[in-house]
This record gives C-alpha cells, structure tokens and sequence, in this order.
C-alpha cells in the first residue's frame, strides 16, 4: 500500500469514526467500520495475553507505544534522592535544574516543566490564542486534532481550521495560506493566530518533517504575524534521525512541547518551551489548568536523565525498528507490506496482505503463545502491538527494547506467518 493509499483510508477510517454514533444501521459508514474493525491507537484490547499453561516461560517483547518504558535502577536513584522544593514557588531546586537544561537543549530563552504532552500542548494553545473564538492552523492527522480531546476547543474557547496532512508530516503551504483569515475585525470571522505542526509524526509512523518545510513554514507564518508551536513529543527523535542539534530544528518555532516519558524513558512529563514572555503566560495557564505541582524534582530528576543520558541512544531503536521493517518484507510466506522509504525513526506500521485476517486477529496471534510456538522454537514469545489507523499495524520501539528482542519479535512475526499460511492454504 503506497503511503497515499494509507493516507486515504485513514481519512475515510476517521470520517467514520467520527459520524458512525448517528449513521443509520446499514449505511456504508457503518458497512465500512463493520468491513474494517480497526480501532485507534489507544485500543487496550489489541494484544492477547501469553498463556502456555504456565509450563514454559513466556518473553514479552512489548511493543506497543514509547511510552511503556520503566524508569531503570539510575533514574530510580536519582528520583529517591532528589532535591526538592515547593515548585508552585518556584523553589525547587531539581526542577529548576532542568528547565535550564532543556532551555539550553532547545535553544529557546525559557522552559517549564508540564505533567503531560496533552497539557503542554493545550497550554502553549492557550498561551498563543488569547482572545476567546481565535483560531489555529493544524494538520488534520495531528496528535492535538485527533487524540487531545479537542481540549482547545472545550477548555480554550480555540477555533481550529485543518489542512491536509502530507504523507512525510508536512502540508501544502499554498492551502495553508488559503485557510487564513484575513476579516479580523470584521464580526464574521475568527482572528487566525497560531500553526501547529508535530515532528516525528506520530499518526504517519514517525516520519520527520523537513527542515526546509519548517523554514518556509516559518516564513508564511511571520507574514501573517501567525505563531508557530510544534508538538515535538519526540522531537529528539527527529533530531537524531536528520543527526542535528534540537535547536537546528526549533530555530523556525516559537514554542515547543518535548516530550520525556516516550522514547527517552521518564515515568513522567513533558517540557514545554518558548519565550520568556510565552513561559510566564504558561505557567499562569498552568495552575489553572491543576497542573502546578509541588516537590516535582522527584519526576524531575528523572527527567533530567532522560534529557541528558537517552537522546544518544535512540539511534539503536530506530536501526532495530528498520531491522525490524526490512525482516517483514522478506517475510516467506509474505504477508507483511512496509513502507521502508517512510521508515525514519521509530515506528513501524505495516499492512497485512490476507483480508482474512484482521489487525486486530493479528495482533491477539503475535501476543498469544501456542505450543506450536514452543515446539516449532523452542520458546514462547508474547509480542505486544496495536492495530492502529487505517487498517495498519503499529510496533514502537524504545529503551526497553535490545536488538535481541527485535530478533525475537521477527522470529514470532515469522512464525505466525507460516501458520496462517497453514490454516489459511496461501502457503506454498
Ligand atoms: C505526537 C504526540 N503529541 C502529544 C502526545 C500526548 O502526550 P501525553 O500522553 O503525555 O499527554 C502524544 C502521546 O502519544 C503524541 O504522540
């Protein structure tokens, strides 16, 4: 399936999504939700739980999101022995110790320290949009449009216009321009204020948006006098992915939400970043919104490991993501399709070749330990993943993840290849 393929169907998988409460019994939505019983990424029920009658012992090689990974011995150290304070005063040694860093990091004049990646973007909304019915510019397979909430609208009063999300994460700037508004203060029209763009792209399977989209990205935005934020939950994925300083690529934003607890493993947070003047507005937003913590240097603490200690691994999840991706098209019998050319990081999403066998189905069998399984390898391997939008397969890698587990998680993807081929007769 060509990525504008996929791009397709996820939008009609959306469309359906989104009407299918009202749709008549019947109605081709309905058909087609009924055809395609794939569910979003926050599914829980997606992988089956490995049983072998307990006689074997049963690997877990989960991968299912970044954000699964547990804090190891060191960030738990650093956690217990964390210096704190009260940082509703802003006394908190821990946390101030990594605002800083991530200041330096970003190459922005000020951070903050934010519970989660759906508060810090909402803030950074509400920072940008000040006026009650202003309007953001965003893709239409954005994390902030699909999976938020709609959290601008029914917390921030924010009107959001979308445009269509390109294949790569990027989006056609000639239809950006034609979504401005220009009538303000005309009574008719919202005051467009704010573009949002996400790099890695997330619904996309983790591609990175060019750094020459973001500067002319830049550029229509100043003409307008418009904002630009970027949701960067792994945004330092990107950076390892183009091998630039973050700062190279948020040189062309105004503000930025990073997240710690995907790929660089913190239990818990995301840095929000931008100008002096759009930090102290944020932290107001903040404590309004419940989110001011108090002796946060605990999760701090662990943060700042996740800034200083983990960026310079996320190569490795990304060769074994690819690793990973290459073993599923040379698959025999074939039954796994990968777009390679749009392999960047560290998500992989795939399509399955047999329409008998839906991702969900899929799924339950990759995290299902059979005896078959334990004759045919000599072990049982449960190998969680999601279905994920657009009738595709989603597998995550990051810090819990080793090049062994990869190994593991083909030889299982490998496996239920072969039985379906069995069961099914489309083997050779
Ligand atoms: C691109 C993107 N933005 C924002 C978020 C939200 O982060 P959180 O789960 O911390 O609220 C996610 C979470 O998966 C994400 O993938």
């Amino acid at each position: 399936m060509s990525s504008n393929t996929l791009l397709r169907s996820v939008r009609a998988l959306l469309r359906c999504t989104s009407r299918s409460p009202a749709s008549p019994v019947g109605s081709p939505a309905r058909r087609f939700l009924r055809a395609t019983p794939v569910r979003l990424y926050y599914n829980r029920t997606g992988a089956g739980a490995a049983d072998t009658g307990g006689s074997v012992p049963v690997l877990t090689v989960d991968l299912r999101s970044d954000t699964v990974t547990k804090p190891g011995p060191a960030m738990r150290r650093a956690m217990a022995e964390a210096e704190v304070g009260d940082d509703v005063f802003g006394e908190d040694p821990t946390v101030n110790e990594l605002q800083k860093m991530a200041t330096d990091i970003f190459g922005m004049e000020a951070a903050l320290f934010m519970p989660s990646g759906t508060m810090s973007n909402l803030i950074s909304v509400m920072v940008h949009c000040r006026e009650r019915g202003d309007e953001m510019i965003l893709g239409d397979l954005s994390h902030l449009h699909i999976y938020e909430q709609g959290g601008s609208a029914q917390l921030a009063g924010v009107h959001s216009t979308t445009v269509t999300t390109l294949p790569n994460g990027t989006f056609d700037l000639d239809q950006l321009d034609s979504k401005i508004r220009h009538g303000y203060p005309d009574a008719h029209y919202p005051r467009s204020r704010l573009v949002c763009v996400e790099n890695t792209h997330n619904i996309l399977g983790g591609r990175v948006v060019p750094l020459p989209f973001l500067q002319e990205l830049r550029s229509l935005a100043d003409q307008y006098g418009l904002a630009l934020h970027m949701d960067g939950a792994r945004l330092m994925n990107a950076a390892a992915a183009l091998g630039v300083h973050p700062s190279v690529i948020l040189k062309h934003c105004h503000s930025v939400s990073v997240c710690l607890s995907k790929g660089l493993g913190a239990p818990v947070g995301t840095m929000l970043a931008g100008s002096k003047d759009f930090i102290q507005r944020a932290v107001r937003a903040r404590k309004a919104l419940g989110g001011g913590m108090r002796q946060s240097g605990i999760l701090a603490a662990a943060g700042k490991i996740a800034l200083s200690d983990m960026p310079g691994r996320l190569d490795e999840d990304h060769r074994n993501a690819r690793s990973f991706a290459e073993a599923l098209t040379q698959c025999d019998p074939p039954l796994y399709q990968v777009d390679l050319a749009a392999m960047e990081t560290n998500i992989v999403r795939f399509v399955l070749h047999d329409p008998g066998l839906s991702p969900t189905e899929f799924c339950e069998l990759m995290g299902t330990v059979s005896e078959a399984e334990v004759d045919a390898l000599g072990q049982g391997v449960s190998v969680l993943m999601f279905p994920h939008v657009g009738g595709t397969v989603r597998a995550v890698w990051h810090l819990g993840i080793s090049e062994e587990d990869t190994q593991l998680a083909i030889k299982k993807a490998q496996f239920v290849a072969h039985q379906r081929s069995l069961t099914s007769g489309r083997g050779r």
